[in-house]
């Protein structure tokens, strides 16, 4: 069932590391629809996955020539859609008008593969614009979470759970209280002022250190953190992009980068989250209900819970209904 969420098929949804887009087509699912994701020559292409002729899905298909063509009866469609050859048509007859491709919005930036159902807000998505000169950088993911997108992403901005569901490595739950804290709107993106936790090992390098969080929201699944050790100037921001498979089942990337240890190996920081996420799983695979709750009235806030409350309340503003109960 593909989910009409008029807010998030304006969005870009990372579907894809670039990495893991070859020379086959590759199945992605975007809010329930299915989507045939390809690379040729001039750049990568989402199609919907299903071919007009006799619904086979087109990501069967190869890429021959910088086409796709299907794999049932190699009707071939250019980067456009249109198709340009039927193999069991004689040659005086011409293409049928509707023989096309449904087209979707597809970008390949900073290392993964982005699609669009709808018309994009803007050209590119937010994180290429957060791109620090000289920090290394680690992608990770996909993650699959049988979790609601708008659960995992406030997980993500949850602070107090570092202490009992990370204990050991980021947070220690004999240091559970939370500082207070405002949240600010600017051109769209919430932004927390600083919150301080003590981390027995704050990245996987073993480290304990006091971290200063600052949140930041760009959109409904998009979401990061700038971490500064309290005595030190590293510096490491961590990106979460959720793509909402279905309401209930999505895929997370993620985004690393820091200013610092840039001799340790990419696997630490790898194994580390992918430790971090198994833990989260279990919290976030179990909420109920299972998609967010956006009348503030349905769950128990603190003062500590304020950038999930504005972040519920700016869901409830750009008219997401995917995360209503
Ligand atoms: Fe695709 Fe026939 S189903 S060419
Ligand atoms: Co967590």
């Amino acid at each position: 069932m593909t989910i009409q969420d008029k807010a998030l098929r304006k969005e870009w949804h990372p579907v894809l590391l670039s990495s893991a887009l070859r020379e086959d087509p590759v199945p992605v699912v975007i809010l329930g629809e299915k989507v045939a994701v390809f690379r040729t020559s001039q750049g990568v292409h989402a199609f919907k996955d299903l071919c007009i002729h006799r619904g086979v899905p087109l990501s069967l298909g190869k890429v021959k020539e910088d086409e796709l063509v299907c794999a049932y009866h190699g009707w071939s469609y250019n980067g456009c859609g249109a198709c340009t050859r039927i193999p069991s048509l004689p040659a005086d007859r011409a293409i049928p008008m509707r023989a096309k491709a449904i087209v979707y919005e597809c970008v390949e930036a900073h290392g993964f593969i982005w699609v669009c159902l709808g018309v994009p807000l803007s050209p590119l998505p937010q994180v290429s614009s957060y791109i620090p000169a000289g920090f290394k950088e680690v992608l990770m993911g996909p993650y699959t979470l049988q979790a609601a997108g708008p659960r995992i992403i406030e997980n993500f901005l949850d602070v107090s759970h570092l202490m009992f569901v990370h204990e050991g490595h980021l947070g220690d739950s004999a240091y559970a209280e939370i500082n207070d804290y405002q949240v600010q709107e600017e051109n769209g993106v919430l932004t927390s002022e600083e919150i301080i936790v003590y981390q027995p090992d704050s990245d996987g390098t073993g480290r304990g250190v006091h971290s200063r969080y600052v949140y930041e929201v760009f959109s409904p699944l998009c979401a990061a953190f700038t971490k500064r050790e309290k005595d030190s100037d590293y510096l490491f921001r961590l990106f979460l992009m959720v793509l909402p498979v279905t309401e209930q089942e999505s895929k997370a990337f993620m985004l690393k980068q820091r200013n610092y240890a840039y001799e340790e190996a990419d696997e630490v920081f790898v194994r580390f989250q992918d430790m971090l996420i198994e833990q989260d799983r279990v919290m976030v695979e179990n909420q109920k209900p299972e998609l967010l709750p956006l009348d503030l009235q349905a769950e128990l806030h603190l003062n500590t819970d304020r950038l999930s409350i504005a972040y519920r309340k700016r869901l409830r503003e750009l008219g997401v209904t995917f995360g209503t109960a």
